[in-house]
This record gives C-alpha cells, structure tokens and sequence, in this order.
C-alpha cells in the first residue's frame, strides 16, 4: 500500500472482465509509474494482482461494498487520473437477451437493469470525493452503441438496450453535476464495438472476422482516446474510433 509516497493511479472497476483485464495489462506495460487499483468480486483469480503496483481489492458491487471500498481509494485520493467500468451482463446461466414481446420477465430485467444501471450509477455517486482535484480524471464508463434510442433500427435485446440507454443517461446526468463539483472529471460512455469476451460469445456467428476484437484491440483504443480527449464538462459517447455516437 503506497502510505508514504502515494502514487498517482489508474482504478479499474470489473478487473475480472475481457476488457477491464486487457486495459490492466495494457497499463502495467504503458505506465509503470501509476498504480493500478483493480476491483472485482474474486481477486484471487486476477492473474496480475501478485504483481507490483497492481493493487487488487475484492467488492461485491453492492452499496455497502462499494462505500467500503471507497474507504480504501484514501491513498489516492486525488491522484486518480482514469477510471474504467468495466462490469455488465449480457446472458447468464438464466438470463437470455429477448428476441420479443414474449421474452420479457420481471426478474431478469431487474437483474440486468441492476448491473448494468444501478451499479455504474452507484460508482459514479461513489466515486466522485476520490477523484475531485486539481489532476485530470477521465471515467469511462462500458456502454454499447445498442443503448442509443435513436441509433436502434432493429429492436430486440429489451432489457441490454434498456439498460445501456438508462446507463447513458446516468452518466449525461451525472456529468453535469461533476462540471459543478469535479471540473477536473471527464465522463465518457463507451461502445468498445464487438469484443471476443464471455459477454459476447453466444452471439458471434455473424460478426465478420475484422469486426470482432480482441480485448487487447480495445483496451489499446481506449487509452488512445483517453489522453487524447479534453476534460470539458460535458459527457462523451464515443466508440472504439473514438467517433461521436448520437445518444
Ligand atoms: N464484449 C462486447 O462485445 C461488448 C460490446 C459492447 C459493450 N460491452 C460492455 O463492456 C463491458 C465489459 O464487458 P466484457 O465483454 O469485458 O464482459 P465480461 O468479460 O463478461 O465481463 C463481465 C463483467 O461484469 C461483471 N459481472 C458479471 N456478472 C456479474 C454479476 N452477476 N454481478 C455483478 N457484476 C457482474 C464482472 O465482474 P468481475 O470483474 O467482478 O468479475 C466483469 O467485470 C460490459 O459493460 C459490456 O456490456 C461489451
């Protein structure tokens, strides 16, 4: 733990995901001199935890957990210069994105709403003392271009779409209360375009061979964007080309 000279850091929030342990790799090698602060449910099972400057804490993503978790960034506090979230369910064992009307279940609508909305939305309440400062922060939180009202042409997928459109929105909100509070905050939703992780791999038979990327591909992108994006006080929707996406 870095109490005596602490160390900027980057924080990655779902360091067990595709693409959250490809932007950890990806920094370990690009900014040896920042901390990584990595958070996820079972850190036991990150392979980077054990090395140096990744910093691993276990958080079940409930408001408890993540107030408690809170408490833990103190030795950054201010010194946080990006944030990924990186969590969300697409399928699981019981949870099938709906095809139609029919499809749709209480239950399993909450629980993608919960995931994919709440909790970033909880992050982004909880997060916003340690990352006020006079150092620049971006936050960028996974969303996907399916969770744009005006870009969706094909319907289906209720509840992912819902959630990401809910989540968009979360962070739009959000970020004109940091403009306010946390001028130093740039929020940003991203689509990191068809990714080879869990999440996707039921629904990757039709995704042609150089539409699908490596999580490596999209970790890469999004630390381009990253330093290359100015911290204006507005929220950002962008893809992995960094391109505009109409909300
Ligand atoms: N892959 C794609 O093609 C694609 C496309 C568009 C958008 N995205 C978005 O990118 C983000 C990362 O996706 P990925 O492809 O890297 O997926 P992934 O490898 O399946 O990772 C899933 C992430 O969600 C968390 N998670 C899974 N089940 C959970 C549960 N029951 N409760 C709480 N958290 C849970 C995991 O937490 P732990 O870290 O604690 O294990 C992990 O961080 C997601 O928000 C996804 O919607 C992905």
């Amino acid at each position: 733990m870095p109490t005596d000279h602490p160390r900027h850091a980057n924080l990655i929030i779902g360091a067990g995901s595709g693409i959250g342990s490809a932007v950890i790799r990806r920094l370990r090698a690009a900014q040896p001199d920042r901390d990584i602060v990595a958070v996820c449910r079972r850190p036991e099972d990150l392979t980077e935890a054990a090395d140096d400057g990744v910093h691993a804490f276990a958080c079940d993503y409930s408001e408890t957990g993540i107030a408690r978790l809170i408490t833990q960034l103190a030795p950054w506090q201010g010194r946080i210069n990006l944030v990924v979230i990186s969590t969300g369910i697409l399928h699981t064992a019981s949870i099938k994105p709906e095809k139609r009307a029919e499809d749709l279940h209480m239950d399993s609508m909450l629980e993608v709403l919960r995931i994919n909305t709440v909790v970033p939305a909880l992050w982004l309440s909880a997060l916003l003392p340690a990352v006020r400062g006079s150092d620049p922060c971006r936050v960028f939180t996974l969303s996907a271009r399916v969770g744009s009202i005006s870009d969706n042409h094909k319907g289906g997928w209720y509840s992912y779409r819902a959630s990401k459109a809910a989540l968009n929105m979360i962070i739009k909100t959000a970020a004109i209360e940091y403009a306010r509070r946390a001028p130093n905050v740039k929020l940003i939703a991203f689509h990191p375009g068809t990714v080879d992780t869990g999440l996707s791999k039921p629904f990757q038979r039709n995704v042609p061979e150089d539409k699908l990327f490596s999580p490596d591909f999209v970790a890469e992108r999004l630390l381009t964007i990253s330093s290359d994006l100015p911290v204006d006080g507005d929220a950002s929707y962008l893809d992995y080309a960094g391109k505009s996406i109409t909300w």
